[in-house]
């Protein structure tokens, strides 16, 4: 069998399963950085030191997620809780200076849907204690899986992160 039968037989038999989705874009690179704006417009809404980022957790998160936080692993309900312990540090710790920023984004597409696996990778920080602080600037990066659900939405199904933000 030659290999673009075998692609085809491959594309085929995936479309079947997701039949009811609309395409994936067709040209692979432009269908990487879809996804990897996706999942930085996700980051970016439940990073966890502004109002709102719950609901954007919820969103974002598929219910099943294998999440891990440096060395410790969690499930959708104590990853949740661990980011309400960073939002109470975060918000209050930075005395409302806190950002983050992106310093790098992959974005690889699956074959044939809307998901596949992004990599980024950024900065952290702010003045510590508010206005008139040290200032604390560290790096964080993320491996992220999303999956095209059944009803063509993408979820995030393993979210690896690590910080270098250490307790301060
Ligand atoms: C932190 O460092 C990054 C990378 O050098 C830079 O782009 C960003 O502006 C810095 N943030 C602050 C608040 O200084
Ligand atoms: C992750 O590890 C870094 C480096 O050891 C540490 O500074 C940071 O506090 C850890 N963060 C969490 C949430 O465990």
């Amino acid at each position: 069998m030659q290999f673009s039968q075998l692609v085809g037989l491959t594309i085929a038999g995936a479309s079947l399963a997701s039949a009811a989705c609309p395409p994936r874009i067709e040209d692979g690179i432009k269908a990487g950085d879809d996804l990897a704006r996706w999942a930085q417009d996700s980051i970016n809404a439940f990073f966890p030191f502004q109002d709102g980022w719950q609901d954007a957790f919820d969103v974002a998160f598929s219910a099943d997620v294998d999440a891990t936080f440096n060395a410790t692993v969690f499930t959708f309900d104590t990853f949740k809780t661990a980011y309400e312990g960073f939002y109470q540090l975060l918000d209050g710790g930075f005395g409302g200076t806190f950002e983050h920023g992106f310093l790098s984004a992959i974005g690889v597409p699956n074959a044939a849907d809307s998901g596949g696996f992004v990599t980024v990778t950024g900065w952290e920080g702010g003045l510590i204690g508010g206005a008139g602080g040290p200032l604390l600037n560290t790096t964080d990066a993320a491996f992220i899986v999303i999956e095209e659900t059944e009803s063509c939405e993408r979820k995030i199904v393993e979210f690896r992160e690590t910080s270098n933000l250490g307790k301060f």
